[in-house]
């Protein structure tokens, strides 16, 4: 999948097109509505649970009469949050609204009938132009907005200390997955392992990046649309190299925060993970960039934006409908994402933020996203390019994949699942 930068960014006219005639949903009455709201996320670890904590503060401040319940399930991308949230659905106790990826997460539960249309908001509020267009593609299904977007997260993240580089007598960052592997063994030579990976998820995200970095974008975009073909040498290959730089990981069973800590400390020399690092490294670790950690795009790279963004959403038959429209509303808006994206480690979803609350790391992000000549493609890990059903079925051949080393066999499971679930 390739959004073109044209297409995110598209304001006025060309979104103005697309609006269909606003629906005649109303609002729900005041009462029981309107007095509480459930919120459920997966952010509760550190970095993640302050910019929410912002964000619910904002909220609070403006619905001063309606009692926030935090449901966030922790757990770093959202795995157990999306089983426990499963749960809740299926027993028809959903929550006023809860986190979903916009791409094809969020086209997987539209599909399912989960998700209330909230193109009324939209045209009440004005939203409509507010948000890249590409991004709101990735939220509409037959011109029917079902989600609002809080943020831009970048996956394609490579962290480090500086200062530990230059110690191990590294210059810089490698630029390839190869140079990558020569720095391997200089770091090994000195006892550190070259590079921290934790529980399955973060695996993935590694793999993503790999398979990016050695493909390069048009083949990696065609993973996701049946163009480039998983069993083909080239994707093998990829996948081989992946195999070698698990071979020099540290892998443990962590979560990112503690996985991107061994960098921090020293015994890893990097992580690939996303920008939520940053609000992390920034804020509980009260760290300062450039100086105790530093970010490049992850090897082979360069000048691409693997792109998630998360958005909430009002399911069908939440309990208090009116409430969960006024959290929405929080969500939208330039204030709230403005509060919420600068501790996130994300760069807003509107177009009209204010950019100077962007600084550090996210000055530096907020000018890639914005650069006409970046490369915007999309997350595999954080719902974008493929369906649930098929990323469920590549976890599961990723698990076969991590036992068993054998790449053809990941690469041909992956492409008859992809036959099965397109
Ligand atoms: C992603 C999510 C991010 C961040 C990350 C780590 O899936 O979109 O906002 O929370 O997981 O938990």
């Amino acid at each position: 999948m390739r959004y073109s930068r044209k297409g995110l960014l598209a304001l006025g006219l060309a979104a103005t097109l697309l609006v269909l005639p606003a629906c005649s949903k109303k609002n729900e009455p005041a009462g029981g509505g309107a007095t509480e709201v459930e919120v459920f996320s997966w952010w509760s670890g550190p970095g993640e649970g302050e910019g929410l904590a912002a964000l619910i503060e904002d909220f609070k401040k403006n619905n001063p009469n309606v009692t926030f319940t935090n449901a966030a399930v922790a757990g770093g991308s959202g795995t157990q949050a999306r089983q426990a949230l499963a749960t809740r659905l299926l027993q028809g106790q959903p929550p006023d609204s809860y986190q979903l990826h916009a791409g094809k997460e969020a086209a997987s539960d539209i599909k399912d009938g989960r998700l209330e249309d909230i193109t009324y908001l939209y045209d009440q509020n004005g939203w409509k132009d507010k948000f890249p267009k590409g991004l709101m593609d990735n939220l509409t299904i037959d011109g029917k907005i079902y989600a609002v977007p809080v943020n831009i997260h970048r996956s394609n993240l490579l962290w480090f200390s500086p200062k530990k580089l230059t110690e191990w007598g590294i210059a810089a960052p490698p630029k390839t997955w190869s140079e990558f592997l020569t720095q391997a063994a200089t770091l090994q030579a000195k006892g550190v392992k070259p590079i921290s990976v934790g529980q399955t998820w973060t695996q993935m995200h590694l793999l993503e990046n790999v398979l990016l970095g050695e493909l390069g974008v048009p083949k990696y975009n065609g993973l996701w649309d049946g163009t480039t073909d998983w069993k083909s040498a080239e994707v093998v290959a990829a996948l081989d190299t992946f195999k070698k730089i698990m071979a020099v990981a540290v892998v443990g069973t962590d979560d990112w925060q503690p996985t991107i800590d061994k960098v921090v400390a020293g015994t890893a020399a990097y992580n690939v993970m996303g920008d939520w690092a940053a609000g992390y490294l920034q804020g509980p670790k009260a760290l300062k960039y450039k100086t105790d950690y530093d970010v490049v795009a992850s090897p082979g790279t360069t000048g691409v934006y693997n792109f998630l963004s998360d958005s909430f959403t009002l399911p069908k038959n939440a309990p208090h409908k009116a409430a969960a429209e006024a959290w929405l509303k929080e969500c939208a808006s330039t204030t709230g994402q403005d509060l919420f994206n600068p501790k996130k480690g994300s760069v807003p979803a509107r177009l009209d933020a204010d950019k100077s609350k962007y600084t550090d790391y996210l000055a530096w992000a907020l000018q890639e996203w914005q650069n006409p000549s970046t490369i915007i493609v999309g997350s595999l890990v954080h719902g974008v390019v493929a369906n649930n059903a098929w990323k469920s079925e590549i976890e599961k051949a990723y698990g076969v994949f991590f036992t068993g080393k054998d790449s053809a066999k990941f690469g041909a499971a992956v492409s008859t699942a992809y036959g099965a679930n397109k």
